[in-house]
């Protein structure tokens, strides 16, 4: 599963690179206004952070001839880039129009799985399936993106299911078993995903004995060997 970074912070991506894990970054509207920096120059700072990582870039309009012109302009800033666009009827209309160009699509708020039919079937390259605001309404997120990765894979349709909107590494855990192919999250949940408080204990236990031991990884060699 690919593991992808849900933020507009650039320090945040910069680090997670470092972990030589990470697969994409994804941006909404809210996290970029959030950052208090530019959209195009924050993007741009991404791809160069991650040179073989999609990073996802939304449009703000919501009529069909706006939504193209922006989705043209952020795709012609970088080849890495691919556009966001929210699941509405002008949306999968541009997700068509995109698809036939050859430019790569994220769509996103998709909640249901009929909504995730017409993602795929207009050629979406990944479909944001959220979980964490479906279970904030106490329904259960996880079952449409269970459905959708049956769906992808029954009717062969190309698009990857992205897990969105993830609280907790649980939905990690779940979006592992309903096989989606991407997993989104903020920083400190990616965070998180390396704890367990008897890793902690374990290596406290080994050092300790270690050292103890007066033991060197660098030890002088004795002469006899
Ligand atoms: C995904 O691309 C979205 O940016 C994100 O996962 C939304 O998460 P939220 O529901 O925690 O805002």
């Amino acid at each position: 599963m690919k593991l992808f970074v849900d933020t507009g912070d650039v320090e945040e991506v910069r680090q997670a690179v470092e972990w030589g894990v990470l697969d994409g970054v994804t941006t909404n509207p809210t996290l970029i206004a959030k950052s208090g920096k530019g959209f195009r120059e924050t993007v741009l700072s991404m791809c160069h952070l991650l040179p073989d990582g999609d990073i996802s870039a939304e449009v703000v309009a919501t009529n069909y001839d706006e939504m193209l012109k922006e989705a043209l302009e952020i795709s012609s800033w970088h080849s890495q880039i691919v556009v966001k666009v929210p699941l509405i009827e002008p949306g999968i209309r541009l997700v068509s129009t995109l698809a036939d160009k050859g430019i790569r699509t994220n769509v996103t708020l998709v909640f249901t799985v009929p909504q995730a039919l017409m993602a795929a079937k207009a050629g979406a390259t990944y479909i944001s399936n959220f979980v964490g605001r479906v279970d904030d309404l106490s329904d259960d997120g996880m079952v449409a993106v269970q459905d959708t990765v049956r769906m992808v894979q029954d009717y062969g349709f190309e698009s990857e299911v992205l897990v969105a909107s993830v609280r907790h590494p649980l939905h990690v855990v779940q979006a592992i078993q309903a096989g989606a192919h991407v997993s989104t999250m903020p920083f400190k949940i990616m965070q998180m995903l390396f704890k367990h408080p008897l890793t902690d204990s374990g290596l406290k236990r080994f050092l300790d004995d270690w050292n103890q031991a007066g033991l060197s990884i660098f030890e002088k060699q004795t002469a006899s060997v």
